[in-house]
C-alpha cells in the first residue's frame, strides 16, 4: 500500500490549480447518475463502451481513446488533484473519452447494463485482511460490476502484486464469473499480448517483477 501512496503523493506534490483545472474541462463528468443508461446519447453514437477504474493518471485510457476512435472511453478517479494531472497530461480532446469523478462504490447509479468491458489496472492492494472489501475485486463490487456490464460484458485486470491477484481469481470464481485467458508473466508472453499498452503504474514496477493478467467473463 504505502508504494502506491507514495508515488501518487510524490507526483502530486507540485500541482496547482485543481480547483480551475477541473472546473473548465469539458470532458469531466462529476453527476454521472444523470447519464445512467443514457451513454450512448452522449457518445452520440452506439460504439462499446469501455471503462477504466481507478484510472489514475490516465495514460492508458487516453493512449486507448486515441488508438480505438470506434471505441468509447470513460475513465473513473476518486481523487481530484489525480484526475486534474490526468487533464493536464492529455493533449488534445477525444471525442470518445470522458472522465467521470467519482468513488467506484457509486458505480451501479451511473450505468445501466451498457458497459462492453472493465479496466482494472494497479488497483489498491489493500493488502490488510480486515480492508479485504475495499479491493476492487472483492464481492461488493463484482456485484456492482454485473449489474453495469452487458450480459457478455468482460473485467480485464492486470496487477503486480501477487497477493491481490489470487484474491481476485477466487473472487471472481466464487462470484460466477468464468475465468478465461491468466498470464502469470505479461511482458514475456509478448505474442499473446503484441497490442498491450502499458499504464503508469505498469512502465514504473514491469522491471520488478512478473505482471499478472486475466479476463473474467460475465457469461
Ligand atoms: C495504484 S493507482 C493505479 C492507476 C492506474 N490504473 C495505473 O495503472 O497507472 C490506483 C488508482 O485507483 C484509484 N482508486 C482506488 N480506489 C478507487 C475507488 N474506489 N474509486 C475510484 N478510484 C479509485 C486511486 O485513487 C488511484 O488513482
Amino acid at each position: 500500500m504505502i508504494k502506491y501512496e507514495q508515488v501518487i503523493c510524490l507526483r502530486l506534490r507540485n500541482l496547482k490549480n485543481t480547483d480551475e483545472i477541473l472546473n473548465t474541462c469539458e470532458f469531466l463528468i462529476t453527476d454521472s447518475s444523470k447519464y445512467k443508461g443514457k451513454w450512448k446519447e452522449l457518445f452520440g453514437n452506439d460504439n462499446p463502451i469501455y471503462i477504466e477504474i481507478g484510472m489514475g493518471f490516465g495514460k492508458f485510457i487516453y493512449e486507448n481513446a486515441l488508438k480505438n476512435p470506434n471505441i468509447n472511453y470513460i475513465g473513473i478517479e476518486r481523487f481530484d488533484k489525480v484526475i486534474a494531472r490526468a487533464i493536464k497530461k492529455f493533449d488534445k480532446r477525444l471525442d470518445n473519452l470522458y472522465i467521470i469523478r467519482m468513488d467506484a462504490m457509486e458505480i451501479e447509479n451511473s450505468f445501466d447494463k451498457e458497459v462492453d468491458l472493465i479496466y482494472l489496472n494497479f488497483s489498491d492492494p489493500w493488502p490488510k485482511k480486515c480492508h479485504a472489501k475495499r479491493r476492487l475485486t472483492s464481492k461488493l463490487f463484482l456485484d456492482e460490476y454485473k449489474n453495469i456490464l452487458k450480459d457478455d460484458g468482460v473485467i480485464i485486470q492486470k496487477t503486480d502484486n501477487r497477493h491481490l491477484f489470487e484474491f481476485s481469481l477466487e473472487s471472481f470464481n466464487e462470484n460466477g464469473f468464468l475465468i478465461k485467458n491468466i498470464c502469470l508473466d505479461l511482458h514475456k508472453d509478448e505474442e499473446r499480448f503484441p497490442d498491450n499498452i502499458t499504464t503508469e503504474f505498469e512502465e514504473k514496477w514491469m522491471t520488478e517483477g512478473p505482471i499478472y493478467y486475466l479476463e473474467a467473463y460475465k457469461r
